[in-house]
């Protein structure tokens, strides 16, 4: 299944000529995108329940929520170079749920951290001020808050645009800082962070690469950038 290869089997009069179609036999897509994206969470519940989670659960579900959501957020980033790259239109349809699910799973990892120091806000701005790979994170979550925020269309009516999208730009440097929170703060092994980080630059340059010359020749895009 692939837009993809339905455009290049049926002629480009077909596609356009039904749109409605188009879009009703990829309305599952979002759906199972949210569903997978829970997946995780409900097998995190369920370890936590049931006392899977090993001698520190705290920790490992810091460590596994953290994961989910540069992981998440990869993907999300992901999606427009994908657009960009094969011509499928779907990657844009899921983007909006990869991000959201980025957030959620962000908001929990900042919530597991704060039960892990009490709920003190305090101690927690005492960690953010004192150690650089916090303060990452920390700029990294906060970023992506106006982000959620205004994930909604009416937000692009209301904003305009141009100020939506830059605006959302801000997920650029959210991913950089969670990559960089993660090469930060692990301890041994710094093949896994620096293989996120090989991703986003591989997908930054995409970007950069794909987008210049299709702006000149047919002007502005209406997607987001994320
Ligand atoms: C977009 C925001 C964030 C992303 C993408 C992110 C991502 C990550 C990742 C990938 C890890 C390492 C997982 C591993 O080593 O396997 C991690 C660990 C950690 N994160 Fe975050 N994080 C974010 C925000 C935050 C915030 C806001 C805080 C707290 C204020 C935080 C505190 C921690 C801590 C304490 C650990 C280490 C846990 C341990 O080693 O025991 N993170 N995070």
């Amino acid at each position: 299944m692939s837009t993809g290869d339905a455009r290049s089997a049926a002629p480009a009069v077909t596609a356009q000529a039904n749109p409605k179609r188009k879009a009703a036999s990829l309305s599952w897509l979002v759906p199972a995108v949210t569903v997978g994206g829970l997946l995780p969470l409900a097998v995190l519940i369920w370890d936590a329940y049931s006392g899977a989670l090993g001698a520190n659960p705290i920790q490992r579900a810091t460590l596994q929520t953290g994961l989910l959501t540069l992981t998440l957020l990869v993907a999300s980033l992901a999606c427009t170079p994908l657009r960009l790259l094969t011509g499928w239109t779907w990657p844009a349809r899921i983007r909006k749920a990869l991000g959201l699910l980025a957030f959620g799973y962000a908001a929990l990892h900042f919530l597991i951290y704060l039960l892990d120091h009490g709920f003190s806000l305090g101690v927690m701005f005492e960690d953010v001020l004192k150690r650089p790979f916090v303060t990452a994170g920390f700029t990294a979550l906060l970023l992506l808050v106006p982000l959620a925020l205004t994930s909604g269309k009416n937000s692009v009516k209301k904003l305009g645009f141009q100020k939506w999208t830059r605006l959302h730009q801000l997920v650029y440097l959210s991913v950089a800082l969670g990559a960089l929170h993660y090469y930060w703060g692990v301890k041994k092994d710094h093949v896994p962070p620096l293989i996120y980080v090989g991703v986003i630059a591989v997908l930054f340059a995409v970007r950069f690469i794909k987008r210049k010359p299709t702006k000149k020749k047919a002007g502005p895009e209406k997607t987001s950038p994320a």
